[in-house]
């Protein structure tokens, strides 16, 4: 019998880790250069933390979610964002402090149960940032300041898309008036959207089947029904993202897949990824503390799929070091009672050693510390032993030297 790792999970292995650490080194130290704070919540949370907080009618929600029931019978779910869970944290540990500013990063694990494809999986990994407490949009246009930035740092080429889908005072107009236009072309839309009619008609404008494309083509954008305040808070983003220098492009069809986003919503869409293009992506959800039962407390955040940002990211830009390594061939028991304390010094003080734990030849050694591309090679035998010495290979220019037995570590580490 043969395991496999489920469908739509991956294995990240050496080689590629070492571009994950990389990208999460960049990802954190961006963040705190803009005031940002890790947080870590569990993998897990209730269940009605996300059908509350991210919307029963989403996808995310009514399809996609790795829920069970405890073996003490709390309903628990995987969580499938991580937005809900930090807007949970902030407010059980008290985090927002009246008239101050809360900026919280994430990395971590995310569940959704879709249909596997290139950069869509069951198991992905989001980066992630959210700003607690600024009603304003200069907070919205530093944090998509602080999103290209990174981007960029990756050499992703990408369009920021752009656009405010308005609050509860006039999304409801718009709604209706999206519901009045589209009622005639009901018959056309897919199973999924005739629901969304009712449910979200939102929805149906970024839906990818032909014939809802179609139905949308002239459908009434949400931006001609702003109310005066999502209005002003939008003509402020844009002049702060021109004076900032960020460049985007306004889409009126972005509405985003889940249900708490208020005013700002935007995407990163990377070139050459395929379908599966949204590197980054998120909003302003101005509603979700007190839906999740804290104050009233505006809030903006974003997430990035890590294995899109590794798709997309130029070589270099996550180019991993050599690590340097020497290798320790020892020959025979002697040689390796004489080597061992060594060995241990040298990892001590930083440096990475290989060496042979069986009896191998010094042929089939050497063999090794190619292997290991290992820059210089530390050869004793008995020879060595009798002479007091050990002999210093350097793997790039060929050359080597006897040095004293006691005499390795200060030679190697001058
Ligand atoms: P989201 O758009 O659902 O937003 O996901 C954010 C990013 O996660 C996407 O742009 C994409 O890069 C990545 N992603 C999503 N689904 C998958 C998948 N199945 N496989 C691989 N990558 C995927 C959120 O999650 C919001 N919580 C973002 C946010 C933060 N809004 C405000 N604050």
């Amino acid at each position: 019998m043969s395991f496999k790792a489920p469908r739509g999970t991956q294995d990240i292995l050496p080689g590629v880790t070492e571009k994950w650490q990389k990208l999460e080194k960049i990802f954190s130290d961006f963040a705190k250069k803009y005031g940002y704070n890790e947080i870590r919540t569990p993998i897990f949370e209730s269940t009605d933390l996300f059908q509350r907080g991210v919307g029963e009618e989403t996808d995310i929600v009514s399809k996609q979610m790795y829920s069970f029931e405890s073996r003490g019978g709390e309903g628990l779910t995987l969580r499938p964002e991580g937005t809900a869970p930090t807007v949970r944290a902030v407010i059980q540990n008290n985090l927002i402090s009246q008239g101050g500013i809360t900026k919280l990063y994430y990395m971590g694990p995310i569940f959704r149960y879709e249909r596997p494809q290139k950069g869509r999986y069951r198991q992905f990994h989001q980066v992630g940032a959210e700003a607690f407490g600024s009603t304003g949009p200069l907070i919205d246009a530093e944090l998509l300041e602080f999103a290209s930035n990174f981007l960029n740092e990756l050499g992703i080429r990408y369009k920021l898309e752009l656009n405010s889908v308005g609050c509860s005072e006039c999304r409801p107009v718009y709604r209706a008036n999206l519901r009045d236009f589209l009622k005639s072309k009901l018959p056309e839309l897919c199973d999924d959207c005739a629901r969304r009619y009712e449910t979200n008609p939102l929805r149906i404008l970024d839906c990818k089947v032909e014939s809802c494309i179609n139905s949308v083509k002239d459908a009434p954008y949400i931006t001609e029904s702003l109310c005066n305040d999502c209005s002003e808070h939008f003509i402020g983003l844009k002049q702060y993202l021109s004076v900032l220098k960020v460049p985007y492009v306004l889409n009126p069809k972005i509405v985003r897949g889940l249900d708490y986003y208020t005013k700002t919503a935007f995407e990163f869409i990377a070139e050459g990824l395929g379908s599966q293009s949204t590197v980054l992506a998120g909003g302003r959800y101005d509603g979700l503390v007190k839906e999740l039962g804290g104050q009233s407390v505006p809030a903006i955040g974003f997430a990035a799929g890590i294995e899109r940002l590794i798709d997309s990211s130029s070589e270099k830009s996550l180019e991993i070091e050599n690590n340097k390594i020497i290798y320790f061939a020892a020959i025979g028991e002697n040689a390796k009672l004489i080597a061992l304390p060594t060995i241990q010094k040298l990892r001590l003080n930083g440096i990475r050693v290989e060496y042979n734990y069986e009896n191998k030849s010094l042929k089939a050694q050497l063999r090794d510390a190619n292997r290991f591309n290992a820059y210089k090679v530390v050869i004793i035998g008995d020879n060595e032993i009798n002479d007091g010495v050990a002999v210093i290979r350097n793997m790039i220019d060929s050359t080597q030297e006897a040095v004293a037995l006691n005499e390795i570590f200060i030679n190697i580490t001058k």
